[in-house]
C-alpha cells in the first residue's frame, strides 16, 4: 500500500485521476491539496469537493486549499481547454430534478493551507509519503521554502508534467504545469527527492475517446447512484469532458481527452506500466520563449557520460496504453 498526498489543480483530467486514486487498492490517499492552475484556486477546490461527493458523503481524505498564485508569475489558467469552471461547465448545469448536476461535499475544508498540510504529514511520516502532483508545483515549493529539510523526508514525487522529446502544450517548448510556475518546479527539483516525471511524451499516448465511454453510459448524467455504479462515474466523465473533447476535435481533428493526470496516478499504482529513463532534469526559468521547458538527456547512458551530472529523476518515455485503459475502465468507467 503506497501512502500518497495528491496535489491537484482541479481540472477535467484531475477529477478522473482522483477517482482512479480513490478506487485503487495500491494507494492510500492521506490528503488532497489544491493549487491554482487549470482554474483559480477556489474553483479547483470546489471541483475536488464535487468529485468526492460523487463517491458518497464520506469518509473522504482531508482537503486543504493551497496557493492562489504561482511563486512569481501571474496565473495563466487553462479554462479554454477545460471549460470556464474547469469541469466542462458541468457545475453550471442542473439535472432533470432541477438540482445542481454535481454539488460539492457539504463538509468544511481544513483550516490549514495546502503546503502546511503537506509538510505536517511528510514530517510526521519520514520516508513514507509519496507526493503525486497533478498541477503546478507551487504548493510543494512553498512547503520547501518553509522547511526544506522536512520536505526531504518525502519518499518520492510523481509529477505529471514536462515535455522532453515532444512539443509543449502551452508553448512550443513547455507543458502547462511546468509553464505556470517554472520557479516552483526548479525549487522542488533542487530538494533532491526521488522524482518520476510522467510527461507529455507518455501522456499524449493515452487519449480517451467518446467511443471508449459509450459502452459504460448506463444511466443519465447526475445519477443518484452516489458511490458509483450504474454508469454514474462514466456519465460524470462524459459531462466534464465535453469541452476538452471539442477542443481536441478542433486541434487534432477528432474528439478526445488526453489522460495526463490519470496516467500519473496509474504509474503511482503500477510503476512498470511505463518505461522510465534515469536522468537529470533541468527546468528553464529565464527563457523569453522557453520558460517552463524541461530539459534532460534521455539518450542511453554511456560510460563517457558517467561524469555527467548525477541523475535526480526518472522520466517516463513509454507507456503500456492498453494496460492503462484496462485499469481506468475497470476502476472508474465501470464504477
Ligand atoms: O499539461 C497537462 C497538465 O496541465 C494536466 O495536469 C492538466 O490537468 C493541467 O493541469
Ligand atoms: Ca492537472
Amino acid at each position: 500500500m503506497k501512502r500518497v498526498i495528491i496535489d491537484t489543480d482541479g481540472g477535467t483530467d484531475d477529477a478522473m485521476a482522483l477517482l482512479l486514486a480513490l478506487r485503487s487498492p495500491e494507494l492510500r490517499v492521506e490528503a488532497i491539496t489544491t493549487v491554482c492552475g487549470n482554474v483559480a484556486l477556489e474553483q479547483a477546490t470546489s471541483n475536488v469537493l464535487r468529485t468526492l461527493r460523487l463517491l458518497g458523503e464520506g469518509p473522504h481524505p482531508p482537503v486543504a486549499a493551497g496557493a492562489e498564485a504561482p511563486l512569481l508569475r501571474p496565473l495563466r489558467t487553462a479554462r479554454h481547454v477545460h471549460g470556464r469552471d474547469g469541469f466542462g461547465n458541468a457545475t453550471l448545469r442542473r439535472g432533470a430534478d432541477g438540482e445542481p448536476l454535481y454539488p460539492p461535499l457539504r463538509r468544511p475544508l481544513l483550516k490549514q493551507r495546502g503546503d502546511e498540510l503537506i509538510l505536517e504529514i511528510v514530517r510526521a511520516n519520514p520516508g513514507e509519503i509519496s507526493l503525486i502532483t497533478l498541477g503546478p508545483l507551487t504548493n510543494l515549493a512553498r512547503a520547501a521554502e518553509r522547511d526544506d529539510g522536512g520536505m526531504r523526508r518525502a519518499k518520492e514525487i510523481i509529477i505529471m508534467g514536462g515535455a522532453f522529446e515532444t512539443y509543449g502544450n502551452v508553448t512550443l517548448t513547455a507543458e502547462f504545469n511546468m509553464r505556470v510556475d517554472p520557479e516552483a518546479a526548479r525549487r522542488v527539483l533542487e530538494l533532491g527527492i526521488p522524482a518520476t516525471f510522467v510527461p507529455l511524451d507518455a501522456t499524449n499516448r493515452v487519449v480517451l475517446t467518446p467511443a471508449m465511454l459509450e459502452p459504460h453510459l448506463g444511466v443519465a448524467a447526475g445519477s443518484e447512484a452516489a458511490g458509483g455504479g450504474g454508469g454514474a462515474l462514466a456519465a460524470f466523465v462524459r459531462e466534464i469532458t465535453g469541452v476538452v473533447m471539442a477542443y481536441e476535435a478542433e486541434r487534432r481533428g477528432q474528439p478526445g481527452c488526453t489522460m495526463h493526470d490519470p496516467l500519473a496516478v496509474a504509474v503511482a499504482c503500477v510503476p512498470e506500466m511505463a518505461r522510465a529513463v534515469e536522468t537529470r532534469v533541468l527546468v528553464e526559468t529565464k527563457g523569453e520563449y522557453t520558460a517552463g521547458q524541461t530539459i534532460a538527456d534521455l539518450r542511453p547512458r554511456r560510460a563517457s557520460q558517467a561524469a555527467a551530472a548525477a541523475p535526480q529523476a526518472r522520466v517516463c518515455v513509454e507507456v503500456d496504453a492498453a494496460r492503462f485503459f484496462a485499469m481506468f475502465e475497470e476502476r472508474v468507467l465501470k464504477g
